[in-house]
Parts: C-alpha cells; structure tokens; sequence
C-alpha cells in the first residue's frame, strides 16, 4: 500500500475506515479520473515549455501519464486511504518514478485547481451528450408529428376535452420545449467550458505558469480569470443542474400523458412491453413503469438541484471542502437526465398510437362549441360574448341543435332568435365538425394540417443546425484530445 504523498508531512495519527470512507472523494472521483490524466498530462507539458521542470522529468512524468492514459488507471489509485484521485495518482507516480521525479508534478498548481477542471472537463462531455440525447429526443417527436399531421385528438384544458387538436401538434408541443432545453444546455455550456487551471489553492502561482496554453491543450475556450473565482466557483454545476432541472419537468409531463394515454379508460397509446411491468398478483395487469420511474426521476434531478445549491449558499471564499460534496449531486443529475432522456425516446418511437380512440374523443364534450359561436360571429356580425353565452346555455340544455339555440339566445337575452337570421342545422353541423374546426386553425403554431407539415419542415431546418453545432463542440473536444496525447508521445519520443 502507498503512503498518501499529501498527508505525509503535516499530519500523523492513523484515521478510522470510517473517517476516511467519509472524507474520501473516490466513488465521485472515478468520473473524473480520466480527465485528470489528461489534466496532469496538459500541466506538465506546460511546465517543460514554461521551463519550471527539467525536460527529463518531464518526459519521466509524461511517459508514466502516458502509461496510465493507455493502460488505464490502477485501482490502487482509488483506495479509500487517498483522499481522492489527484492524491491517488500522485503517490502512485511518487512510488513508481520515486520522490525525486514523482514530486514534482504538482508544482505550481493544487487540487482544488486541478479538481474544478478535471469536473468542468467531465461536465462539459456530458453536456455534448445530454444536447446530443435531446436532439435524438426531437427527431422522434418530429417524426410521430410528421406522420400524424391528420390524427386528430381532444386536446385539453383543465384535463377536460377543450377543443379538437392533433397528435401533430401536441407532439410538436413537446419538441418545442426541449428545443429551449437544449438552448439553455447550450447555453450553460459556454460558462462550462473554461479553464481554472493554474489557479493554484486560490492565490493563483508564484511559477511562471501559462494558463492559456494549458486551457488551449485541454479544448478549453478560455481562462477562469480570477483565481479566487476559478477554484471557489460551482456556479456551473447549478447552471447545468437547473437547466436539467427544467428539461426533466417537460419529460415528467410527457410521461404523465403517456401514463393517462395508456389507461384502460383512455387507450390512445399502446406502450411497447418492454417498457412495462406486470403484477405479481393481477396477471392481466399491464402498467407503465417505465413512465412512472422517469416522472419520479424529475424528483431526483430537482433534489440534486436543491443540494447544490444549499451546499454552496453559505460558504466564505474560496475553497471548501464543502464543496467536495457536491460532485456526486452533479453527477447523479445528469445520469439521471441522460438516461430519462434516452430511454423516452425509445419508449415514444416504440409506441403505437391509437388514431380512431383518438379521433373518436376529439369531438366529445362540446369540443367545437367555440367553433360554433365563431360562426356565428362571422356570418351575422353579432358579439363574441352574445355568441359564446347562446352557445353556453344551449350546451347547458344538452344539444346544439337549431332549436335548443333559438330557445338559449331568448334565455340569455340576444333579443333574436338564430333561425328568423337564417340559421340550418347543416350550417350548425359544419360548424361543429372537427376536421372543419382544424383546418381553420391554420395560422402558424395551429394544430391544421397545413400548418403542422409546415412547423414540421422548420423544426427539423432547426434541429439539423442545433446538430452542426453540438457536432462542432464535440469535434473539438476530440481534437484538442488527440492533440494533447501527440503532444505528449512527441516530447517523449
Ligand atoms: N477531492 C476534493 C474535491 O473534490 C479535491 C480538492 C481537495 N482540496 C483540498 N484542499 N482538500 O473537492
């Protein structure tokens, strides 16, 4: 077992399994342990160049980073006997290259620096794949749109049959809200991606350090600038967590629908079974489980939310070790979102929609009763109101027919009948048919078949340059990746 490098010198006394299990990073740590190669590998090609190590160390350092980067790391350097990782992987190099070599990778730097990176360096790669989820998300919204642009459906308000709609529109609904989740993910992501490297304990470095040449080595877009902030900062964290947040409530409501949809009461949507469950007892049961996790997952996310924030809201600069405690709220986040995200567009692109239940509901419950006053509007110039309460009080009587409104305009005191203005039952049941209610709703945004085909080809003109960009920020990340390993196998050959 090797001694942890960094307790070495001040502090003595042997520590409980208990107490090093609950000062230890290393669950958290085992996300970053990668980005924390490639963090020590940047850190010393800067420091060679920056002339504060001798080139053979140098290339002594870099050769065993290499190693690791190749080989992967060893699980020595995940004992809980290490604080966490960075002492971990130092006191693994310390003994492996001995302390002459190994000691000086740390110079100019500390890991409350070295920590914030390599978490920005994790975050900023699980946002490319959160965006790229999302985006996978809106293809398959976009498509059920596409293919349903005639599907029409009860839309509601208050959970009560409101006025017809289709299952174009409300998928396209969907796709537009996690468009704005992917926006403000894209958004957070600018803040994500610069570097504290370099930053030191907090007081920045008496070293000549070249911040901007190790932020360019790790595809960072710039500098924390002030150190204070770079190391005491979790800021980011939040911005991603709420944005998360966010995205979540969107699926819970989606996943609520697609539980209500799937009841017996209301059939729209057949789920696909691997998404269910059965009972243990009931053995017709056949119950959406999958849908009920993501909803409870929005809880999860919401709560990884609540606990960063409270862990951050009271702590004096710059670094604490509070902070340490936040990471796995971060972590457990964007799992969760990730996987909710992934799995809902399988369960959406798997389900099959029940166009006739569908269609059957959209006219129920009076649902072109708006339609009907409208016309009414139109073809004898009388107010909105007087139609609405004519309409109104003829639903209260139970029928729409022509008589049943003659006798509801003298209730509600027109002061004229609808038939003596002209009005026949074959108007009326125009006016109350569902696909003449939709397609009047053609103004952009509107459930008509014309404008959902039309919103459909936007979307995906919009999603194709919401790819490009995600693509572009990936391919960046890849690149300056595979820059920094040659860098390093270039020095060392
Ligand atoms: N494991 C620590 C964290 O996650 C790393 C920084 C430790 N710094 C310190 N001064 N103890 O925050």
């Amino acid at each position: 077992m090797k001694n942890d490098v960094v307790r070495l010198g001040r502090l003595s006394g042997e520590r409980s399994e208990e107490l090093m299990q609950f000062l230890s990073s290393m669950q958290a740590d085992r996300s970053i342990a990668g980005a924390d190669i490639l963090v020590d590998i940047a850190h010393v090609l800067m420091l060679e160049k920056q002339k504060i190590i001798e080139e053979a160390v140098a290339k002594k350092l870099i050769r065993a980073l290499l190693k690791l980067h190749d080989k992967g790391i060893s699980e020595e350097a995940f004992d809980d006997r290490f604080e966490d990782v960075h002492a971990g992987i130092e006191s693994l190099l310390v003994a492996s290259l001995g302390p002459e070599t190994g000691g000086r990778l740390h110079v100019g730097r500390s890991r409350n620096d070295e920590v914030a990176t390599c978490i920005r360096i994790r975050v900023r790669d699980d946002l490319i794949r959160q965006m790229e989820d999302i985006l996978r998300l809106r293809e398959t919204l976009l498509a059920i749109a596409g293919e349903h642009t005639g599907t029409a459906m009860p839309g509601f308000t208050h959970l009560q049959h409101a006025q017809p709609t289709t299952l174009a529109h409300h998928m396209l609904a969907y796709e537009q809200a996690f468009s704005r989740d992917f926006d403000r993910l894209s958004e957070a992501y600018a803040r994500v991606n610069l570097s504290p490297l370099g930053a030191a304990a907090f007081a920045s470095t008496g070293y000549p350090v070249n911040r901007e040449f190790t932020a360019k080595l790790l595809g960072f877009d710039g500098v924390m600038v002030n150190t204070m902030d770079a190391v005491a900062t979790r800021d980011f964290a939040l911005e991603v967590l709420s944005g998360l947040a966010i995205a979540m409530t969107g699926i819970s409501r989606l996943c609520e629908e697609l539980v209500l949809w799937s009841s017996s009461f209301v059939r729209f949507v057949t789920l696909d079974d691997p998404f269910c469950s059965t009972s243990s007892i009931m053995p017709q049961k056949k119950n959406p489980d999958t849908a009920e996790i993501m909803r409870a997952k929005t809880g999860s996310v919401a709560g990884a939310l609540a606990a960063a924030t409270l862990i951050v809201k009271g702590l004096p600069m710059s670094y604490n070790r509070d902070l340490q405690d936040l990471t796995p709220h971060l972590l457990r986040g964007i799992h969760d979102a990730g996987t909710s995200t992934r799995l809902l567009t399988g369960m959406l692109a798997s389900a099959d929609f029940n166009r006739e239940r569908m269609a059957g509901e959209a006219g129920k419950g009076f649902s072109t009763a708006t339609d009907l006053a409208d016309s009414l509007v139109r073809a004898y110039a009388i107010p909105f109101r007087t139609a609405h309460s004519i309409v109104g009080r003829a639903v209260q009587k139970g029928s729409l027919d022509v008589a049943t409104l003659d006798a509801a305009a003298g209730e509600v005191g027109a002061g004229f009948t609808l038939s003596e203005k002209g009005l026949t039952q074959a108007q009326v049941d125009k006016a109350l048919s569902v696909t003449f209610s939709l397609s009047l709703r053609k103004s952009p945004g509107g459930p008509a078949p014309v404008a959902t085909k039309g919103a459909v080809r936007e979307r995906k003109k919009q999603l194709a340059r919401d790819r490009a960009k995600t693509d572009e920020r990936a391919g960046k990340h890849a690149k300056a990746k595979d820059r920094l390993i040659a860098d390093a196998r270039r020095l060392v050959l």
